[in-house]
């Protein structure tokens, strides 16, 4: 199981072709990750050959299907050291399981004079649905600040937290900055004041292997699109007791144990939480997708893409009028930059102009932006496919974008 970034890069079509005239530069698998055969070859299968609805049918096809879906979610499980697979629940992405996790349980468990504390670095997706929430019952979103360097400070969230919080929602890691968080101790603090952790795993899950139990956090969610799998499918994992606790998210079809106008009652776990037809392909292409991990040398890929991001603050210190956002370590993937005279928008134009695909903007990080005082940064983000050819691509780029500005 080496780690041999030319055959990882084999594996991915999409890597293999020209924009604009040159090689495809791929920097932006913070937003997407691009796909393995394995994957595309699983989804394709599932539709040549078992396309079925899962759990309701009696026929071959089915029963093909449901058991691939399955077969999906034990991997999963096991892919998250997680030992019961009813705890993990199929969602669209992060986003979807935060809301529910914010209706659910939000909706039983907040109070007037509540607090749901979210670090500063959050996502929107891990703000709108607590503030949703919290304005439905009365409670309170409080930001944990953020310091200089990019990190969660760490102080100033022992200082707000007491018996009012309730929930301490926070990224593993963040998708504008890079930034790792240390989860574990935070969701010991959290716990110390009897609250509860959910943290948003998105930008961590392909990065290095991860042991929900470990972490200690109460929910942990991931969307497979950043991992290599398809859209539109992601992973809720939560405790056992607080998951059967919670009441249905959405209601439908597979989530009921009985339908009748005298009262109706719900089906046991995970599929209390999974009403209608549910994404089966995603599903199948996401359990293909962790499968293809499983197979890699994981502390090698990371190594690698250590070494890339290293190479980058390397040749970033060289740039005339370039200032990096995050910390220098604890930082995985993500490379935040801003440079002097040219606005982050037209710096991704003219990279893309180059074959070099970044995003720019403000990351769906607005109140990070706010607290850094810029409209928005350039992110150039890595996988494990990368090559230092790429990072060495991004610089020559950028030199030619400053000589053109010269
Ligand atoms: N959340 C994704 C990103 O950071 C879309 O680009």
């Amino acid at each position: 199981m080496s780690f041999n970034v030319e055959e990882i890069r084999a594996q991915f079509p999409a890597l293999k072709q020209e924009v604009n005239g040159r090689p495809l530069v791929y920097l932006d698998s913070a937003a997407t990750t691009q796909k393995p055969q394995a994957v595309i070859d699983a989804i394709v299968h599932y539709y040549q050959h078992d396309n079925a609805n899962v759990h309701r049918a009696a026929h071959a096809l089915s029963g093909r299907a449901t058991s691939a879906f399955e077969d999906s979610r034990r991997v999963t499980a096991e892919f998250l050291g997680c030992a019961n697979p009813a705890q993990i629940i199929w969602v669209r992405g992060v986003t979807e399981a935060i809301n529910l996790v914010a209706a659910s349980w939000g909706r039983s468990n907040l109070a007037a004079g509540d607090k749901v504390l979210v670090s500063a670095m959050e996502h929107h997706s891990d703000i709108v649905p607590w503030q949703l929430i919290c304005a439905e019952r009365g409670a309170e979103v409080i930001p944990v600040p953020v310091t200089d360097d990019g990190e969660i400070d760490l102080q100033a969230l022992e200082a707000l937290l007491d018996e009012h919080v309730k929930m301490v929602a926070v990224n593993h890691v963040s998708n504008a900055l890079g930034t790792i968080n240390p989860v574990q101790e935070i969701a010991a603090k959290a716990h110390a004041v009897g609250a509860l952790c959910m943290v948003d795993g998105a930008q961590a899950i392909a990065h290095w292997p991860l042991d929900v139990q470990q972490l200690g956090c109460d929910f942990y969610a991931f969307s497979g699109h950043k991992l290599f799998g398809p859209t539109g499918i992601g992973v809720l994992w939560g405790r056992e007791a607080l998951l059967e606790a919670m009441p249905p998210f959405l209601g439908g079809g597979e989530m009921i144990d009985r339908v009748s106008f005298d009262g109706t009652t719900f089906n046991r776990l995970p599929f209390k939480f999974e009403a209608g037809t549910p994404n089966i392909a995603g599903v199948i292409g996401l359990g293909a997708a962790v499968r293809w991990v499983q197979g890699l040398d994981r502390g090698s890929a990371e190594e690698h893409e250590q070494l890339l991001l290293r190479r980058c603050d390397e040749l970033a210190e060289s740039v005339r009028g370039l200032r990096r956002l995050g910390p220098e370590r604890n930082r995985v993937g993500v490379f935040s930059f801003l440079l002097e005279g040219t606005h982050p928008e037209d710096l991704g134009t003219l990279l893309d102009q180059q074959g070099i695909a970044i995003r720019t903007g403000h990351h769906c990080a607005q109140p990070l932006m706010s607290r850094f005082e810029v409209p928005g940064t350039a992110r150039a983000s890595f996988s494990l496919y990368n090559t230092m050819d790429d990072v060495e691509a991004l610089f020559a780029g950028l030199a030619k974008i400053q000589e053109f500005f010269a």
